[in-house]
């Protein structure tokens, strides 16, 4: 199959949160199983292209925009060869710091032109390389109307009219809602401008649109799937998403061990694995370096890794921290950025608990893989997570996370049993500071006291493959019923 992949975000180029460590992997593991993928981006002021050696592909690209022919360019990134990466150039719209937003994480205002733009000028890249698609792989709201144009536009157009759309939704809170003062531009018809494809509210909802159009809609746990289907989770779409009836499921995230791996991560200091974790002894005394803890193999570290936002339950972390520290013998490594009452309260935290709680306000990949290696145990309360990547990275590290069973948590941790030892993590089911102090204390007593059953539960953890070539083959199995259903 001809797979043609549509993202907002991709690892090494472009990244805010998972979408991108998705977006870097997965079509490398459909390369893997003998498909054709190509993916594309936009070219953003950060893209460091000297490093991932972009070179030139086309001049001039022209994209109708409503009324308007827009003139952009495409690169090409010609590093690891097995999947092409275009990059969609135009300044007027990516030449920034940031990829949604700016240094005070306030939205641009004109996201919504800025990714119809994108959506629509990757289909006019097929056409202009005759690169015919089976498969139109859209992610999230700013890809979404991809698989809208490809309905409303290309049709009946020879390159692109056998192609399925596809749009998997990372994460339901993030529609993109705007006015409709962008509508015209965006080309889309006002036909189309109603409550069940794009009118919410009197307002232009992308992902919506994208759901109606699309041929499948997955997200990316089994979970969060069922979660969506009624309730708040939904974000409203239920109906929508109900509406798919078995074109809307939910398929796991896998896990990029290439990058993800003790032994071969290339920011720890030894490798390491099940059989030999002097390499985990050794990333654990780094991480109490770097954040100023005080160096101690026997006090357990708890980690955080994370966007601060609502979603990650961090706000309720800290309602329980004070009474934590107070009555447990534990430290903490946070690294995150977001949301700013956040950053004050988790920046100003290593201060007031010296030795005993490190935080690094920003981003650091680096960083992001020292705490997975050097912590004992991850802490990932969500109120709700589509799938959530950091616990089965965690899970690799032998680093055993401490999560509330939603979504993809739910789905990739199974619960410590006291009784025999079994299990790979710990969970509790509502979020509440008490729940949150409970269950840390849980993790907590069996560091101490139960080390034998801490050990056998590392050893489950590290032993858990969450590769992606599963995944990939439900994502095949998925293009192959759209394709089916797409046949006269
Ligand atoms: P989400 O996509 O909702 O943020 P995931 O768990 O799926 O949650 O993925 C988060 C990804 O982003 C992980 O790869 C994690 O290491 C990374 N990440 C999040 N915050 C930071 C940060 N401040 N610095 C470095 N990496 C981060
Ligand atoms: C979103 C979700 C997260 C998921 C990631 C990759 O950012 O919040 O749970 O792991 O997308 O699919």
């Amino acid at each position: 199959m001809k797979i043609a992949m549509i993202s907002s975000e991709c690892v090494p180029y472009a990244k805010t949160g998972g979408l991108a460590d998705v977006v870097g992997a997965l079509p490398q593991a459909l390369a893997g199983l003998g498909h054709e993928v190509v993916v594309i981006l936009p070219l953003y002021g950060c893209i460091d292209q000297e490093k991932h050696r972009l070179s030139p592909c086309m001049e001039q690209l022209g994209v109708w925009m409503g009324n308007t022919l827009e003139w952009c360019a495409v690169h090409q990134a010609t590093g690891d060869g097995k999947v092409p990466v275009y990059f969609i150039e135009h300044n007027k719209y990516f030449q920034r710091d940031g990829l949604y937003h700016d240094a005070w994480f306030n939205d641009y205002p004109d996201n919504p032109r800025r990714f119809a733009f994108f959506s629509r000028a990757a289909l006019q890249l097929l056409r202009d390389l005759y690169w015919m698609p089976d498969i139109v792989h859209a992610h999230d709201w700013q890809a979404a109307t991809a698989v809208a144009y490809l309905k409303v536009w290309h049709w009946n157009d020879p390159l692109l009219a056998k192609a399925a759309g596809i749009l998997t939704i990372h994460n339901l809170a993030y529609q993109g809602v705007y006015g409709t003062e962008h509508y015209d531009y965006s080309g889309l018809r006002w036909e189309h401008f109603k409550p069940d494809i794009f009118e919410d509210h009197g307002r232009v909802n992308y992902l919506k649109g994208g759901i109606h159009f699309a041929d499948r809609v997955n997200t990316v746990s089994p979970t969060y799937a069922k979660e969506t289907l009624s309730g708040p989770l939904s974000c409203g779409l239920a109906p929508f998403l109900s509406a798919k009836g078995d074109r809307y499921l939910g398929i796991l995230n896998g896990v990029d061990y290439a990058r993800w791996s003790p032994g071969n991560d290339r920011y720890l200091p030894l490798p390491y694995s099940a059989d030999d974790l002097a390499g985990k002894a050794a990333a654990k005394e780094l991480l109490q370096r770097t954040l100023a803890l005080a160096v101690d193999p026997t006090v357990p570290v708890i980690g955080i890794v994370s966007r601060f936002v609502a979603q990650k339950g961090l706000d309720v972390v800290a309602s329980a921290l004070d009474r934590i520290l107070a009555d447990m013998v534990v430290q903490f490594a946070v690294l995150g950025a977001g949301d700013k009452v956040l950053e004050q309260y988790y920046g100003a935290l290593a201060a007031r608990y010296p030795g005993r709680v490190g935080a690094y306000i920003g981003y650091s990949d680096e960083l992001s893989h020292i705490i997975e290696g050097g912590s004992d145990l991850f802490l990932m309360p969500s109120q709700y997570e589509p799938c959530g990547l950091n616990q089965i990275y965690s899970l690799r590290y032998g680093t055993l996370p401490i999560v509330r069973a939603t979504g993809g948590l739910e789905d990739t941790v199974e619960q410590y049993d006291e009784k025999t030892g079994a299990g790979t993590g710990f969970k509790f089911q509502y979020l509440s500071p008490e729940a949150v102090y409970d269950t840390v204390g849980w993790a907590v007593s069996t560091w101490y006291d139960r080390p034998a059953h801490f050990a056998a539960m590392r050893r489950e953890a590290m032993a858990k493959d969450f590769s992606w070539e599963e995944s990939a083959k439900r994502y095949v199995e998925l293009y192959r019923r759209a394709l089916e259903d797409k046949k006269p």
